[in-house]
Parts: C-alpha cells; sequence; structure tokens
C-alpha cells in the first residue's frame, strides 16, 4: 500500500518508520524543509530509541520517502494520515486545528480516486466531520473517506507500542474504508492485536478518555502518596496492594513529581472543554488537571523543606529535566516548575540530565549545566532526583555522600531504598514513604 503521512513530527515518523517496517511504500512529508533535509540525510530530529536505524533501514530499502511538498505524495497515495500538531490553543485550553484544516485543505486538492484520509494526531470529538466537510467544500467531486485512527505511542517506547499495541482503533462508518484500514494494520491484528472497529466519533472520544484516565490514576496515587506521608504508610506498597487486583491494574501507579509530558496536560484540559461545550462536564478530569498543577510547585517546597526550610544562596543539584526518561521532551517537564520554585526561593540550579539539556536550555534561565552526574552533584548542598533516568538508579551513593557539602537527598521518583541512603547518613526524602 502507499502511505502518506501529513507532518514528520514525532507521531508522524515513527508511524511513517513502522508503516514502511511492515512493507508498505510511506513518504512523510513536512512543510519545514530544514526538517526534511535532515531527515534525507539520516539525522533524526527527536531523540527515540530505535528510530534512527527504523529509519535509516526502509530509507536504504526503498520504502521510506521524505519530501516537502505533498501533491504528489498525496496523489499517489491509498491512504494520508494527519499528523500535524494540535496545541493547545492560547487562552482556552481548546486544541488548536488550524495545521489539521490546513491540511484537510491541501489533501483535497491533491488527491486522486478512492483515498482514506485518517486523522491520526489527537483531534477533539467532531473533528473528522470537520475535515470530511472541508475535502467535500474543496473537491465535491472527490472518492474518499476521513478514519479516525488516534495513537497511543508513548515516547521512549513508541516503536515498542506502535508494534505491540494493546489495540487498534479505528473510527469509520465506511466499509471500503474499513477494509484498507485492516490491510494497513494487518501484520499487527494477524499477530493478535485487537483491532476495534467504532463510529468516527467513539474513536476519538476513546482517545481522551484513555489519556484522562491514566492522567487520573497517577494523580490518585500522587494524593495517596501525600496521606501515606502524613499517616506512616507506604505507596508503594499501597500500589501494589491495589494493583494486583486485575480490576484496578498495577500500571500507571508511580507516585512522583506529577505528569508533564505534550499529551496528558494538553489532552486533560481539551476534555475538559469537550465536556463544557457539550454541556456534561467531566469534574474528575477538571480536579486531576488542577491537582496536577500545583503538584509541580509543591515539590519545590518538598526540596525546600528537606534542606531546613530554606534554600537561599544554597546550591541545589537536580538529576534529570525531561518530562520523564528516554526522551530529550521538555514539553510540561515537572522540572521546569520545581527548578523556578526553587529559583524563586534563592537557590542556585546546577543541573544534568543524559538527553534534554539542549532543550531545557530553551524553557529555563540561570541554570548552570553539568556534563555528567558527578560534577553536578559535587559541592552542591542538596541532591534532587526528578527523572528516573536508568543512569540514576545506581549511583556510588559512597562518592555522591563525599561530594554532597551536606547530605540531603530528595527522590521524587522512589529509585532508591531509603535504608541505602539512610545507613550512610543521608537526610532522604522521597514520595510517599516513611523516613
Ligand atoms: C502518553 C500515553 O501513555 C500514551 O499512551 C499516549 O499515546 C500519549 O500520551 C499521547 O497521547 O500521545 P507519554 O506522554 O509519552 O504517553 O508518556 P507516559 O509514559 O504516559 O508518561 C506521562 C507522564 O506521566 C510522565 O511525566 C510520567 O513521568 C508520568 N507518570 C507516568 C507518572 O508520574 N507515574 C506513572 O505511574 C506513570
Amino acid at each position: 500500500m502507499r502511505v502518506t503521512m501529513i507532518g514528520a513530527g514525532y507521531v508522524g515518523l515513527v508511524s511513517g518508520a513502522c508503516f514502511a517496517d511492515f512493507g508498505h511504500v510511506v513518504t512523510c512529508v513536512d512543510k519545514d524543509p530544514a526538517k526534511i533535509a535532515a531527515l534525507e540525510k539520516g539525522d533524526i530530529p527527536i531523540y527515540e530509541p530505535g528510530l534512527a536505524d527504523l529509519v535509516a533501514n526502509n530509507v536504504q530499502a526503498g520504502r521510506l520517502f521524505f519530501a516537502t511538498g505533498q501533491t504528489e505524495a498525496v496523489r499517489s497515495a491509498d491512504v494520508v494520515f494527519i499528523a500535524v500538531g494540535t496545541p493547545s490553543r492560547r487562552g482556552d485550553g481548546h486544541a488548536d486545528l488550524s495545521y489539521v484544516h490546513q491540511a484537510a485543505r491541501e489533501i483535497a486538492e491533491a488527491m486522486d480516486g478512492y483515498t482514506v484520509v485518517v486523522t491520526k494526531s489527537t483531534v477533539p470529538v467532531g473533528t473528522g466531520d470537520a475535515v470530511e466537510a472541508i475535502i467535500r467544500e474543496v473537491r465535491p467531486d472527490a472518492d474518499f473517506a476521513v478514519v479516525s485512527n488516534p495513537e497511543f505511542l508513548r515516547e521512549g517506547a513508541a516503536i515498542t507500542d506502535f508494534k505491540r499495541p494493546d489495540r487498534i482503533v479505528v473510527g469509520t462508518e465506511d466499509e471500503r474504508a474499513g477494509e484498507v484500514m485492516r490491510a494497513l494494520y494487518r501484520p499487527l491484528y494477524l499477530n493478535q492485536s485487537p483491532l476495534i472497529i467504532t463510529n468516527r466519533r467513539t474513536a476519538e472520544l476513546i482517545k481522551y478518555a484513555a489519556n484522562a484516565f491514566l492522567a487520573t490514576k497517577i494523580t490518585f496515587i500522587n494524593e495517596i502518596a501525600d496521606l501515606c506521608e502524613k499517616v506512616g504508610a507506604n505507596v508503594q506498597e499501597v500500589a501494589r496492594g491495589i494493583g494486583l487486583d486485575n480490576r484496578i491494574g498495577s500500571k500507571f501507579l508511580h507516585a512522583g513529581p506529577g505528569y508533564g509530558g505534550s499529551c496528558f496536560p494538553k489532552d486533560t484540559l481539551a476534555l475538559v472543554k469537550i465536556a463544557q461545550d457539550a454541556d456534561s462536564p467531566v469534574r474528575i478530569v477538571e480536579t486531576v488537571a488542577a491537582v496536577n498543577e500545583v503538584r509541580k510547585r509543591a515539590m519545590g517546597r518538598k526540596v525546600i523543606a528537606a534542606c531546613g526550610g530554606s534554600v537561599s544562596g544554597k546550591t541545589v543539584a537536580v538529576l534529570g529535566l525531561t518530562f520523564k526518561p528516554n526522551t530529550d521532551d521538555m514539553r510540561e517537564a515537572p522540572s521546569i516548575a520545581i527548578i523556578r520554585a526553587l529559583q524563586d526561593a534563592g537557590a542556585s540550579i546546577r543541573a544534568y540530565d543524559p538527553e534534554g539539556i539542549e532543550q531545557a536550555k530553551t524553557v529555563l534561565d540561570d541554570v548552570a549545566y553539568a556534563d555528567n552526574v558527578y560534577t553536578a552533584i559535587e559541592g552542591a548542598d542538596a541532591l534532587v532526583i526528578i527523572t528516573e533516568w536508568d543512569a540514576f538508579r545506581a549511583l556510588d551513593l559512597d562518592r555522591v555522600r563525599a561530594l554532597l557539602k551536606t547530605p540531603v537527598v530528595v527522590d521524587l521518583r522512589n529509585i532508591y531504598p531509603p535504608q541505602d541512603l539512610l545507613v550512610r547518613g543521608f537526610t532522604y526524602v522521597s514520595v510517599g514513604r516513611p523516613e
């Protein structure tokens, strides 16, 4: 099959490379000539494990192509994916659909023969209808169907998530389009991945409901962690104790500094707006978004408390800046609010992250960046672990103890057994575990 991806961002590039790996012929189109030129040279603009090799192999095999103009790529395609950005609109939290609508217009102008147009970007319920109306208006004669096919990729694990999905969701009532989507995903559902075909609006809502539910799970365990600290319970054991109940499930119950990233914060807010507009408010999700927002700065106060109530004039070493490990993505990272809270309280920050420093420089001011863990720690008054990169899980604790001016460690991801630090004389504070 011939597949065209409009948007060679995170979703477009990962999905495009994976479809090519299944044997489809894929063209990834992006308006940014610098991005396309870089991709053609084999430079991948994002950090995602395995992606560079997957792209290189499929380019070499003659199945993956890049282009700045979409006319040719759309004309010859059986399936065209819209995988452009849907940022939060400034001011009101609604998803900004201008890129999606623009893509729909351009696809309409170029399409030739029966074409399945698929929205892969996370889009509000009813966007598929709008895309269909736009295409129909531009090309009243066109032979096409608009399908919703939300993605469920996690950054850092995107290729595995694509190739071994828990489910594939396809929203269409057009039988022919359903067949095309089945053929496209055949390598996956032959491999036992369930394929759900439902109507378009349901598929659109599944994506928001899934992300909002996961955000709720995280926020729930974070509040239970706070309660654990007050009543002397251990949140990891509570999570295990409830997670073994199959109805609850053990995943996404890691307490921490609050969720970040390009999806949960944006999608929860968008769902709140969609629901308000439909006069059917989702009050739980409204609360989740609000609780998560205040949590990030509260983590700054937690660090200050661990430092004896003041960080004024002190140096705080921060390990981990990205919103989670195995990515260079800083969007809505809890580290931003935590570092700002510490700076507002008079601390100097020295930070290290394995992949995120370049991105961090674009959002954080007045941070000194170290080139490894131990230079970040040297002479600091406290160490704060914000992101659980594997490289931070087995630090030489005796060396850390020797390098820190005062042995204070705040572990916001619970990656150490408290005893390992307490026996070495550290003041050790984690999340929801007895000190
Ligand atoms: C999320 C979803 O997991 C994907 O299924 C979805 O496709 C994607 O959003 C999207 O909508 O595009 P992602 O944002 O890449 O993926 O990252 P997650 O692994 O879900 O983590 C999100 C945030 O929650 C991170 O800040 C992470 O540290 C935090 N988290 C996650 C916790 O604090 N505790 C947990 O137990 C799990």
